[in-house]
């Protein structure tokens, strides 16, 4: 199976419907890339699934490119796309294009900035470097307080233009593919109808050309999800029930058992206990 790059991914549009998610370490990419998705992102999210923050807003640039290393050390036939943090991109052109070349430089093949119109330049800058990069409007989670929080994008219409504008400036600047994040499914599919490179939504409707989820919603192991996502698995009982047992069965002296463990030779063992 060879590599998935930017030209696949933009090939898919109104053919074929594009699979992104999240992953963040080595094991959970493998799989991950197991199941046949055509992208891997590795979100800012991390900060809230993996590291318990209350926002992504702490997650810095090491915490990122540690974790597409790790992601990377998988070795995914999966693109995989780090997104960039809070305030690694918003401070200038240089630190934009500085701080995306460190994703690269751990393996990212693409990276992902918040932000429509009022970060086109940012945009321009590293696509200008030679690297790709996906947008990502309508809630956009690192810009929550001024927002005044996780609301829904695009009720209203003159949010609905400002997010298509938004859409708009980040093709012009040159972006390969656009997150529409908890945006009403109109606009969203507007959108996709007016630009020509993929969109991939999250919360936004099933019009767009891809979706993507957080890793962390799909298997389950949190109890909240946000009302956008879906779990499609319950991992954290099954994480409880194993680690429940291999509990029970250390007090109650059932693990290790034969197979586990192993014993000296023969004639070592009673020279060994002798002395
Ligand atoms: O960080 C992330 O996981 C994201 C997705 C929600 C698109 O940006």
């Amino acid at each position: 199976m060879e590599k998935v790059t930017i030209i696949d991914l933009v090939k898919k549009k109104g053919r074929e419907k594009i699979v992104m998610v999240t992953a963040y370490d080595y094991a959970f990419a493998r799989l991950v890339d197991k199941a046949g998705v055509d992208a891997i992102l590795v979100g800012d999210s991390v900060g809230m699934v993996m590291h318990g923050l209350k926002s992504t807003l702490p997650v810095s640039m090491d915490d990122m490119i540690h974790h597409v290393k790790a992601v990377v050390a998988a070795k995914p036939r999966a693109l995989v796309i780090g997104d960039m943090p809070f305030l690694s991109y918003e401070t200038s052109i240089e630190d934009a294009i500085r701080n995306a070349g460190l994703l690269v430089k751990a393996g990212a093949e693409a990276v992902k900035l918040e932000g429509g119109i009022e970060m086109a330049d940012r945009v321009k800058a590293i696509v200008n470097a030679g690297i790709p990069v996906m947008g990502h409007i309508g809630l956009t989670p690192q810009r929550y307080l001024r927002f005044g929080g996780y609301r829904r994008r695009g009720r209203r219409i003159e949010e609905a233009k400002k997010i298509i504008e938004d859409a708009k400036a980040l093709e012009e600047a040159g972006v390969f593919a656009i997150v529409i994040e908890f945006t009403a499914a109109e606009v969203a599919k507007a959108i996709t109808e007016e630009v020509n490179v993929p969109t991939i939504c999250i919360g936004s409707g099933p019009y767009c050309d891809g979706q993507v989820l957080v890793l962390h919603d799909i298997l389950g192991l949190y109890e909240e999800i946000p009302s956008f996502a879906k779990k499609y698995a319950d991992l954290s009982k099954i994480v409880i029930e194993a680690i429940s047992q291999y509990a029970y069965e250390v007090r109650n002296e059932l693990f290790p058992s034969k197979e586990h463990y192993f014993t000296m030779k023969e004639k070592d063992r009673k020279l060994f206990l002798k002395e």
